[in-house]
């Protein structure tokens, strides 16, 4: 196997930060012969950045579509060519490197189509960008999600109605894509949820 791709993603307080602590814990005392590396996007690079502070400036969740989906191209274009890949491509006979990666393009996908951009447009964007071997896609109905994170000061996106739309796209993913993506009922304890992920990765790694 020349390394294992895995992405966690779903609406914000979804769980995806939790979840891929668990994965990252419990990978890393599987197995010796396990690298490990977990990352997010929005990145930290230069684009990573001016996304995060339009995410924490600007109020209205409608604005900025095309600004946004052309910086997270950039953005996760960077983070392929200078750290998933090389990393996976590393991998080697004696041990299985493993990328853990909170979001990846079904964000882009799902928010910048929720704010009005044409949703075949911006998979084609996404289109020359690696596919994970396995991708999460957490699930929970805005409300609780927002109970969650009632703790934080709150970004553009959200909004009970914008995260609702996102929703209905996060759900649709399987059939938007070709990938290999599964959709996890996360408004169960997070150990509930735990249980499922590493039901799947486990059949992977054997
Ligand atoms: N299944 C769950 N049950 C109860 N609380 C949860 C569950 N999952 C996450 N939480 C709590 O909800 C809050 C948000 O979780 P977390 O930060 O993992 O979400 P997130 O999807 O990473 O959000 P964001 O997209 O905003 O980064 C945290 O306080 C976390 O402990
Ligand atoms: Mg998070």
């Amino acid at each position: 196997m020349k390394g294992l791709f895995i992405v966690v993603d779903g609406i914000d307080g979804s769980g995806k930060s939790e979840i891929v602590k668990m994965l990252h814990n419990y990978l890393f005392s599987k197995s010796k012969k396990y690298r490990i590396l977990t990352t997010r996007e929005p990145t930290n690079g230069v684009y990573g950045e001016q996304i995060r502070k339009m995410l924490r400036q600007e109020k209205d969740p409608g604005s900025s579509s095309e600004k946004l989906a052309e910086l997270f191209i950039k953005d996760r274009e960077q983070h392929l060519m200078n750290a998933i890949e090389p990393f996976l491509e590393s991998s080697g006979k004696h041990e299985l490197n493993i990328v853990l990666c909170d979001r990846y393009y079904y964000s882009t996908i799902a928010f910048q189509s929720a704010q009005g951009m044409k949703i075949n447009d911006i998979i084609a964007k996404n289109k020359r960008f690696r596919k994970p071997d396995i991708a999460f896609v957490l699930d929970v109905e805005p409300s609780i999600a927002l109970e969650r994170i009632a703790y934080r000061e709150k970004e553009k996106f959200e909004q009970l109605e914008f995260m609702e739309k996102i929703r209905k796209v996060f759900l649709k993913m399987p059939r938007l894509l070709k990938d290999n993506i599964k959709i996890i009922d996360s408004s169960r304890p997070l150990d509930d949820v735990f249980r499922d992920l590493k039901k799947y990765i486990d059949r992977i790694l054997g």
